[in-house]
């Protein structure tokens, strides 16, 4: 899958929304003219958030992001003494000349309501030297004080059309032919999902 998985915002195909706001954000991070708020980003799995958000730190934080860069999933501990030094951590200076770290809190509804109150005061920019990035599949297991310190990013469904895009430039990546048939069926059937398409084409491909 991680081959597959477009590296800059400009390579995602589709999400024209929330990408062109993220292009956006970068741009103006990186002139000094924003001050980067606290993301929240939502919408299935698979639909494309980890891309985005691994793209955009790429944008702002340059090729060796990943220096600057934390990500932590809904198995990485997160218990209150983890988080406590997460975010402290979160406080020291960034890396060489990135700048700021970006934490990225993945799976942020599988917190606990009180985890998801201690993260209050570092979303704020309590601290200063990160910029937090929230995901989640359902907005409304987050917390609403949470929700209201966020700038909140949708991501919906891919068009058919965009998905045709998605495949096509995934199947230039592999030794498969894949005729218009049977594009056209895995568009069917992966329901606006990119990792459901990816994951059809490769079933599919290796098979034929
Ligand atoms: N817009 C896109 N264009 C091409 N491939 C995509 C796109 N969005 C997602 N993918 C593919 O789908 C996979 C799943 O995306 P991911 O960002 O991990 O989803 P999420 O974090 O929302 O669960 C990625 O590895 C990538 O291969
Ligand atoms: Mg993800």
């Amino acid at each position: 899958m991680e081959d597959f998985r477009p590296r800059s915002l400009a390579d995602i195909i589709g999400q024209p929304e929330v990408i062109g706001r993220l292009q956006r954000l970068a741009k103006g991070v990186l002139n000094g003219s924003i001050v980067p708020p606290t993301l929240l980003m939502h919408g299935p799995p698979g639909i494309g958030k980890t891309t985005a958000v691994r793209a955009f730190a790429r944008e702002v934080l340059g090729d060796e992001f990943e220096n600057s860069f934390s990500e932590l999933k809904a198995f990485d501990d997160r218990s209150p003494h983890q988080l406590a030094e997460i975010i402290m951590n979160s406080r020291l200076a960034p890396k060489r000349n990135a700048p700021f770290r970006i934490v990225f809190f993945d799976e942020i509804e599988t917190l606990t309501p009180p985890a998801q109150n201690a993260l209050r005061p570092a979303v704020e920019g309590d601290g200063g030297t990160s910029l937090y990035i929230l995901a989640c599949n359902d907005l409304s297991d987050v917390s609403k004080p949470l929700q209201s310190r966020c700038t909140i990013l949708e991501f919906r469904p891919v068009s058919p059309e965009d998905m045709r895009k998605i495949l096509q430039r995934a199947v230039g990546l592999t030794p498969f032919t894949l005729g218009p048939s049977a594009i056209e069926s895995i568009v069917e059937r992966a329901h606006g999902i990119p990792r459901e398409a990816i994951k059809l084409l490769v079933e599919e491909g290796g098979a034929s």
